[in-house]
């Protein structure tokens, strides 16, 4: 297990669609992609990280949702697709893509995505709140988009002349070399 380097935003990989998933040519590689990036974002903080914001030009991601006084839920989505959607919710989302950046961005409120499991085996996710959030935004990232593209007008035009300073900052962070923590439960 790894924690890998994030992409940053002006990083060409994030604003390109990923490639379907050939399950069965992946399935070697997907077990050590997949505890890297879940490692990565249990590192860093993250609700969600696609596989595109490691660099890997695959349809997949991991989502790690924190619940109080329970594990986090942790859901990888494999060629998902977004088949319905519903209501309407005006909240402030984040990306690992741009760290430290905050902005509100309107989403449906509920969603069912349909995608397979770590295993290949086709799910139905029927999701709402932060959970729906996460899916969107991350099948949005496989779809070659950043979450800045949803602002509102207004907000990116607050946004933009900050952006060419923050993304030279970006481009030296690298979460590669952070300091692995301890997991429960280790013997050391
Ligand atoms: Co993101």
């Amino acid at each position: 297990m790894a924690i890998r380097r994030i992409c940053k935003y002006g990083e060409k990989i994030l604003e390109k669609k990923t490639g379907k998933v050939d399950f069965d040519a992946v399935k070697k590689e997907l077990p050590g992609l997949l505890s890297d990036m879940f490692e990565t974002m249990a590192a860093v903080g993250g609700a969600g990280l696609a596989a595109n914001q490691v660099g890997v030009d695959l349809r997949l991601a991991a989502i790690s949702i924190k619940r109080e006084d329970e594990p986090p839920l942790n859901i990888v989505i494999i060629n998902p697709e977004i088949v319905e959607r519903s209501g309407s919710s005006y909240e402030e989302e984040g990306c690992l893509s741009f760290p430290g950046l905050f902005a509100k961005v309107r989403r449906a409120a509920k969603v069912k995505v349909r995608a397979l499991n770590e295993k290949g085996l086709p799910i139905e996710i029927n999701a709402e709140g932060l959970f729906a959030r996460a899916l969107q935004h991350e099948i949005d990232h496989l779809d070659g988009l950043v979450f800045i593209s949803r602002l509102p007008l207004i907000s990116r035009l607050k946004l933009k002349p900050s952006l060419p300073g923050l993304k030279r900052r970006w481009k030296k962070l690298d979460e590669s070399k952070l300091v692995r923590r301890p997991k429960p439960g280790a013997d050391e």
